[in-house]
């Protein structure tokens, strides 16, 4: 068996998005099913280094993930040989820094999004990285979900006929704090420490919009801090400075137009926690996280508004499930695998560094939108 051995040294671990998704479902993953199988006698192991500023929680998520080595101490990794890919799940306001020294230590890069603080940041990355000759991808984890890759078969199997508009709901409530706990960090609702629903989820919609729909041309977004006070980790109330909501509007090439909310103030009555609804002129579709339900054309219901009588049509009745046709990883895992792949046999990644500056673009563009009240166009980077 060949094995190929590949050091990561993994940055920001002990956050919610790296123990969770990165380590604990993803490397720790891979490593207990035997590495990523190239063939039958040729297989990647990743081989992490956990990297952080709290010698307890290192250890901890050591024992948990079965991960040998830990430091609180990055310069004393970045220049070893060993570790050929820089991974970082750190706040986003410590990303671009990182990321450049880790670019200038020669490591290949992997990392959250948003991928800097200003789409100058993010596309700087990109330029240095590619110009130094190493590799690089950014987590765009949505286009693995079961039920975002469901609706991708229904269009390479020409379901919707022509796809006419896209809506997404995305949010939960969550909590202030002030009796249930908060289930997200605080700093997520602060400006000044880079949170901001806008700058978190059009991230996202840019690159499912992009790759699944047509790319994005221009965006119309209102902004809203809805809840003003909550209480941060240490019990203390601090003001939200940042915005809790967004309502966008985006228009894409090809004429589809996109509508999302995005909220931490909303309770869910719908399928799931995001959701997806696709209309075309053949039939629709309804995506969550791992579901999606559709409606053809020849099972449309053709209702009568009529308010003086009881709702004689039951409007979910019409939805069929898309069964189980397929397997399907974890979203984290299954993008780390291929860039794991990409990194020792050169398959194609394109969710590059250059994908996730565009993600910074369309928050920063959605930003100004709201700022002038208008519609903005997002310029091909
Ligand atoms: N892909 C997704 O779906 C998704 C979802 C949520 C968050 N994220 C992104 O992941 C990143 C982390 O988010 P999170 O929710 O895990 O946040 P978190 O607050 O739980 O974790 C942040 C990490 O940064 C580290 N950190 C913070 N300040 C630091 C400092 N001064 N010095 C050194 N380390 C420091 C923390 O120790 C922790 O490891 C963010 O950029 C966020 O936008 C992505």
């Amino acid at each position: 068996m060949k094995t190929h051995t590949i050091g990561i040294i993994m940055n920001g671990v002990t956050g919610r998005m790296g123990t969770n998704q990165h380590l604990l479902r993803s490397i720790k993953a891979i490593r207990e099913q035997g590495g990523v199988k190239l063939s039958a006698d040729e297989v990647i192991m990743p081989d992490p280094i956990l990297v952080g500023r709290n010698e307890a929680k290192l250890k901890d998520l050591c024992e948990r993930s079965g991960v040998e080595k830990y430091t609180t101490d990055l310069d004393s990794v970045i220049n070893d040989p060993h570790y050929q890919i820089y991974f970082d799940s750190q706040v986003t306001g410590r990303r671009a820094a990182a990321v450049k020294k880790a670019i200038e230590a020669g490591k290949n890069i992997y990392c959250e999004k948003p991928t800097g603080t200003s789409t100058e940041e993010a596309l700087e990355l990109y330029e240095i990285c590619t110009k130094a000759g190493l590799k690089n991808g950014v987590v765009q984890d949505k286009l693995w979900l079961p039920g975002m890759l469901k609706l991708k078969r229904l269009m390479e199997n020409d379901f919707f006929g022509e796809i006419l508009s896209v809506r997404g709901e995305f949010g939960y409530w969550v909590f202030e704090g002030h009796s249930v706990p908060a289930q997200r960090p605080s700093w997520n609702y602060r400006k000044e420490d880079d949170g901001g629903i806008i700058v978190d989820m059009l991230c996202h919609w840019r690159y499912v919009l992009d790759h699944l729909f047509g790319k994005v041309k221009a965006v119309s977004c209102l902004g809203a801090t809805h809840i003003e006070e909550r209480i941060d980790e240490q019990g203390k109330p601090y003001k939200a400075t940042a915005d809790d909501a967004c309502y966008a509007t985006f228009e894409l090439e090809g004429g589809i137009i996109a509508q999302f909310n995005s909220s931490w103030t909303t309770r869910v009555r719908r399928d799931d926690l995001l959701t997806l609804h696709v209309d075309g002129t053949k039939g629709s579709a309804v995506a969550g996280l791992r579901e999606c339900v559709t409606q053809h054309y020849g099972n449309t219901p053709k209702p009568v508004w009529n308010p003086d009588i009881a709702q004689p049509i039951d409007f979910f009745d019409g939805w069929a499930k898309v069964p189980e046709q397929e397997l399907f990883d974890n979203a984290f895992k299954a993008q780390w695998e291929l860039f794991l792949k990409h990194i020792v046999i050169d398959t194609p990644f394109p969710w590059d560094l250059k994908e996730g500056a565009k993600g910074v673009q369309l928050a920063e563009k959605g930003i100004e939108s709201w700022e002038k009240r208008c519609w903005v166009d997002v310029e091909e980077l």
